[in-house]
């Protein structure tokens, strides 16, 4: 039995669309920063035949499946138990599927002795979900061309980032980010200009975070969760994960930066919003946004370190 853990991560420079050949590859680069606190825990056993459970439940998950059997082709791997366990909200834009497929990626690995390398996991990972990818690594991570093999652009004490996150919805998303960002690609105006403008949001977002220049990743970071989210807002049909808190959560945000605070704002495929700050700012950010009506708990999350295994 082996057991291994994972953290979610929120990219800075967003991935929404992949690439027409085979692998799950984005389309273009983007960037994350792994969290702490927030995990999965996966744990892989010998059985008879082959069984996922998820939080407690066995389900039947299209993505996990079509891992499990391309990696049982190619690894020859035996019929595994896999036991994966959240302690956050699962499919509901925390990024669960992102910890899940790199625990799951990581305990395979030790659990049968595949012998494989961070790269070679993270690209394992990518192919149950790309986000995944980057959660192979800690602290601040790139998952670019033209390996997109997630690589670490800087260890967690680079600089102490924090993430408060504002949970205004426990509810499961409607529509997954794998169809919502094919529906991008396939009926968005915007979608070629996303394509045109990401290289330029990737590299201005790692220089900013090279030279820890808070200002800089604030514009960036915002910029690319808003030209993400106009893609989703102009696709038809129409996509929209945010809830009137998760607004308002935003606002807040750009006010408390108005008034001096070192926090901006960045969001996913669901309604949660994750304020990015500096340690001095966490307190009168989780307080700011945990008085938002609408928004039913708050999470504090320093950067985390990599997947890993805990128990072997
Ligand atoms: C909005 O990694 O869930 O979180 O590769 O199809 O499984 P698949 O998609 P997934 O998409 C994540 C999209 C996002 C932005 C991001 O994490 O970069």
């Amino acid at each position: 039995m082996t057991t291994a853990l994972a953290h979610p991560n929120i990219a800075l420079v967003k991935y929404w669309g992949k690439q027409s050949k085979a692998g799950n590859m984005p389309a273009t680069p983007n960037l994350s920063i792994t969290l702490s606190e927030l995990s999965a825990v996966t744990t892989i056993s010998d059985s008879d035949h082959f069984q996922f459970h998820l939080n407690g439940k066995q389900v039947d998950d299209p993505k996990v499946s079509a891992l499990m059997s391309t990696m049982t082709d190619t690894f020859n791997l035996p019929p595994l138990h896999i036991d994966s366990t959240n302690n956050f909200p699962t499919s509901a834009g925390l990024a669960s599927s992102a910890a899940g497929f790199a625990a799951l990626v990581t305990g395979i690995d030790a659990h049968c002795n595949l012998g494989m390398d961070a790269a070679l996991r993270s690209e394992w990972a990518r192919r149950g979900s790309a986000s995944a990818a980057r959660s192979i690594c800690g602290g601040f991570v790139a998952l670019v061309p033209p390996d997109w093999q997630a690589q670490s652009l800087a260890p967690i004490d680079h600089w102490s980032l924090e993430v408060v996150v504002a949970i205004t919805s426990h509810g499961a998303k409607g529509v997954s980010s794998t169809e919502g960002m094919e529906r991008s690609r396939l009926t968005s105006p915007f979608y070629n200009q996303w394509l045109r403008s990401a290289g330029d949001d990737y590299a201005e977002a790692s220089g900013a975070i090279a030279t820890r220049d808070f200002a800089k990743l604030a514009e960036v970071a915002e910029l690319s969760c808003l030209k993400m989210h106009s893609l989703m807002l102009t696709s038809s049909p129409t996509l929209s994960y945010w809830t009137p808190a998760s607004i308002a959560c935003m606002d807040r945000i750009r006010a408390l930066r108005a008034q001096g605070e070192a926090v901006f704002f960045t969001v996913d495929a669901g309604p949660q919003i994750k304020a990015v700050c500096l340690p001095e700012s966490r307190v009168a950010v989780a307080q700011a946004l945990s008085e938002v009506p609408g928004v039913l708990e708050i999470l504090c999350c320093p950067l985390g370190e990599g997947a890993r295994i805990i128990d072997d």
